[in-house]
């Protein structure tokens, strides 16, 4: 019997964890799921707690939900933890996105000047969340969700002891696309991918053993339907030159100019992402408190996590089982991807099989993909130094050198303001 403890349990994701968490109950053997939050969200677990309850008294299956604000009496003997908490909440969301608008750049809560901000404010919290895994539940698999999920999870991999893997859902739902377009079921479906989080392309994509990237770069379509990007396509010829398909977030890289439009749009209406999600969020919570709400909503398809819980509880599940299956998860790279130094974290297929998660070698990397991948890999790693070291020149020059900004001058006015913003998160030296 397991114990799971949910740090973030707060968040309006849970439903779909405990949702997954129930589906398979058959072959995942949980006992106990402890909610962990903290005093500012204490309302949110409350709520969410009530929710899990039912869904899990409505299922007949026996599971204890315990939440607490208590985190190292959850982590004593915890089989797995999964973070995905949001420090300083939607609002500093808000904040990372309107400070880059301001300045002209990108504003987005994972990709560019957002994603750097809340890396900065969440490594530090991340890495203390790590020194109580370490010693209260050391055998424990630490499943990340926090965003960005990537540059956490390397700053766990440089700085701490936990075994720790990194989630998305943008792979599965790759995978269920491709099913969807093909008739066929997930099983027969395979995809290469090279990257990291966020940034990653599908090298060759696979139905029934048969490589079928050809049909997409003809001209079928290219990409999944994502609440969180705009729905904007690739042109042909660009995607046959690339020779792989990007993923949703490579329309900031791809596609800045219309991108960077269309959000200075929005932004002058006051109405950014996290305006929509704060309005998201305000429908869920009255839904989940509602005592004849026994099962996941779904409103909450409108976020842009859909599907995350199936990737985690399958991942989960198959630790579990220790069952040689392949996952696309972020892992230390030791070679898989070899222009990448081998201790940054990649996003590739992985093997879960001898209590590991190793990635699988990629072959070689074209200079269309090399090219960016580097930069934006250079980019993060200076983000977990700047993060651990707290010195402002290497956060300058991360920033500087993200192909989302334009100018050093440019980087440090943003970080500037960006700092003051945080000063209650993150203090340089
Ligand atoms: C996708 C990404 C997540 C991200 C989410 C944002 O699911 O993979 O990493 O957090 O979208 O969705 P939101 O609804 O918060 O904008
Ligand atoms: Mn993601
Ligand atoms: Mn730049």
């Amino acid at each position: 019997s397991l114990k799971i403890v949910i740090i973030g349990g707060g968040s309006s994701y849970t439903p779909e964890l405990i949702e997954g968490i129930i589906n398979n109950y058959d072959v995942l053997p949980v006992s106990e799921i402890w909610l962990v939050d903290i005093l500012e969200g204490r309302e949110k677990l409350m709520i969410i707690a009530g929710l899990a309850k039912r869904m899990i008294a409505q299922a007949d299956c026996s599971i204890k939900i315990v939440e607490t604000l208590d985190r190292r009496e959850a982590l004593k003997d915890a089989n797995y933890v999964i973070t995905q908490i949001r420090v300083g909440q939607l609002d500093m969301r808000r904040s990372d996105e309107y400070l880059s608008l301001k300045h002209g750049v990108i504003g987005q809560e994972t990709t560019g000047a957002g994603g750097f901000m809340k890396a900065l404010r969440t490594i530090p919290v991340m890495l203390d969340i790590c020194e109580d895994i370490e010693e209260l539940a050391p055998e424990a698999w630490l499943l990340n969700f926090t965003n960005p999920a990537g540059i956490i999870t390397e700053a766990i991999l440089k700085h701490s002891n936990v075994k720790v893997v990194g989630l998305c859902n943008n792979p599965i739902n790759f995978y269920k696309k491709f099913a969807k377009d093909y008739q066929v079921p997930m099983k027969d479906v395979s995809i290469q991918f090279v990257g990291i989080n966020h940034l990653n392309w599908i090298t060759d994509f696979y139905i029934k053993g048969k490589s079928r990237l050809n049909d997409v770069l003809a001209g079928v379509s290219a990409s999944y339907e994502a609440k969180n990007i705009p729905g904007l396509e690739w042109d042909p010829i660009f995607l046959q030159s690339l020779g792989a398909i990007p993923c949703g977030y490579h329309k900031y890289y791809y596609q800045t100019d219309q991108i960077l439009a269309e959000q200075l749009n929005n932004y002058k209406k006051g109405y950014t992402r996290a305006d929509q999600v704060q309005q998201v969020e305000k429908e869920l919570f009255t839904i989940y408190e509602d005592p004849s709400t026994m099962e996941k909503p779904d409103a909450l398809e409108q976020r842009g996590g859909a599907y995350y819980s199936e990737a985690a509880v399958n991942l989960l599940t198959s630790i579990h089982l220790d069952n040689k299956q392949i996952h696309t998860v972020n892992v230390r790279n030791n070679g898989a991807i070899s222009c990448l130094p081998n201790d940054v974290c990649i996003e590739v297929n992985c093997i879960v099989e001898n209590q590991q998660i190793t990635p699988i070698q990629t072959g070689n990397v074209s200079p269309q993909i090399r090219g960016l991948l580097q930069v934006v890999k250079a980019y993060e790693e200076l983000t977990v130094e700047a993060a651990v070291t707290r010195k402002i020149g290497t956060a300058l020059q991360a920033l500087t050198i993200h192909p989302l900004i334009p100018s050093a001058k440019k980087a440090h006015e943003l970080l500037q303001d960006m700092l003051i913003a945080n000063e209650a998160y993150f203090q340089p030296i």
